[in-house]
């Protein structure tokens, strides 16, 4: 269902005849029309068209409201002025595309065709990947240092091994301070800087030969042992090494910087899934709902993304709901305090394999639920048994 809204009656037939029979449409005059009509609405309507004459502001409005709500509508904005201002704000709004009010009917046609294929891919997902996907990369991101994003990596790898029998690469791309391989009590003998120095000849033999193998089971492509290195690593060499792992690693899982760096970007695009991670403070939730708008600028849509809460049980004064409302989206998983971490980590011992029964595990292994391929259905006692004896 397309759902149409500009207060001239004859626009929005000239529309409607532009955008063809094939799929219903809903006719507003005004976006008040249209927010009412979508309150009682059973489903949401897969696009919704602001036509040229709909005072801007309130088209934007509504797109940010359309936002807030969660709804899988993809809102089209058709602007008499397509100045860069228009387009900035239309992004912020989350509208998904601009036409000038000059367009032809098959540019608009394209553009609805292109927001109902998105739609019906995210109404068609379940959250759950889909049955063919054989491998995945998922980044986890936080725009804030210290919230945890490293301790979830890490451990989250370690359970989707131990759970699926997979085998499971870490890779740091934390490229100025990754701190895995400490976290790991790993030295490492090659890092990423190695592998991207050579990927002209690189092949999978080749780049597996760069991971430094850690107890669990997991292997990790530890970060440049220099921060100055990391500058060398361009965002596209991070993709042909997330891609080539994903031939022999059914689960990629990259820890990310603090900031949107190019290599980040790089990966994120490439990325099926994202773990954005937040703690129970004002700016860290005023970053995650920042990065996930950007994530959407990304083309990273909110059914891709898992929203962690990390040290949830703060006492704070900050409520959950309130987050929530604030964040205009659910929390997915929640991961209490606990004084296990930083005993996990300044030890070097994960809690994924060193203690299983602490409330920390047991949040992130509801993430590894979330992340694991349906096909996988358990582990291989077999191959376990041999990776325990190496
Ligand atoms: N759930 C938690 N409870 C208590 N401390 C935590 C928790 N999660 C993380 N920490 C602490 O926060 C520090 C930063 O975590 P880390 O994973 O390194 O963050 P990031 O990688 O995002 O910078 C860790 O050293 C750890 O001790
Ligand atoms: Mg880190």
């Amino acid at each position: 269902m397309i759902a149409l809204t500009d207060p001239d009656k004859g626009t929005r037939a000239y529309l409607a005849k532009a955008l063809g029979s094939a799929v219903a449409i809903s006719h507003h005059e005004t976006v008040v029309d249209l927010e009412h009509a979508l309150a009682m609405a059973p489903v949401a309507p897969a696009v919704a068209v602001f036509g040229p004459n709909v005072p801007l502001d309130d088209g934007l409005q509504t797109a940010t409201w359309l936002q807030d709500r969660g709804t899988p509508t993809a809102a089209i904005l058709i602007a008499h002025d397509l100045s860069a201002e228009v387009l900035h704000a239309a992004m912020r709004a989350g509208v998904r595309d601009v036409l000038p009010e000059s367009h032809s009917a098959d540019q608009l046609r394209d553009t609805v065709d292109r927001a109902l294929g998105l739609a019906s891919r995210v109404a068609g997902s379940t959250g759950t990947a889909p049955e063919r996907l054989h491998s995945k990369i998922v980044t986890v991101f936080s725009t804030k240092g210290g919230s945890g994003k490293s301790v979830v990596a890490s451990n989250l790898a370690m359970l989707l091994a131990e759970e699926t029998g997979e085998e499971v690469v870490l890779v740091d791309l934390d490229l100025q301070s990754g701190d895995l391989a400490i976290m790991l009590q790993l030295t490492p003998a090659w890092t990423i800087y190695d592998a991207a120095e050579n990927t002209s000849r690189l092949d999978l033999d080749a780049l597996v030969g760069y991971l430094t193998p850690h107890r669990s089971g997991i292997s990790l492509l530890a970060a440049p042992l220099e921060p100055a290195l990391a500058e060398t690593i361009t965002g596209q060499t991070v993709q042909e090494i997330l891609t080539l792992l994903t031939e022999r690693f059914p689960y990629v899982i990259v820890d990310g910087p603090a900031v949107f760096s190019d290599q980040v970007i790089a990966a994120l695009d490439v990325s099926h899934e994202t773990v954005l991670m937040a703690s129970l403070d004002v700016p860290s939730i005023k970053n995650l709902k920042l990065a996930l708008q950007t994530f959407e600028q990304l083309g990273i849509g909110r059914d891709r993304t898992h929203v962690v809460l990390n040290r949830a049980d703060s006492k704070v004064g900050l409520r959950l709901q309130e987050v929530e409302h604030a964040l205009g989206t659910p929390i997915d998983v929640l991961i209490p305090s606990s004084r296990d971490v930083p005993l996990s980590v300044n030890q070097g011992q994960p809690l994924a394999i060193e203690n299983r029964r602490s409330p920390v595990v047991a949040s992130i292994s509801k993430l590894a639920g979330r992340i694991r391929i349906p096909a996988h259905t358990g582990p291989k006692r077999g191959r376990r048994a041999l990776l325990g004896r190496n």
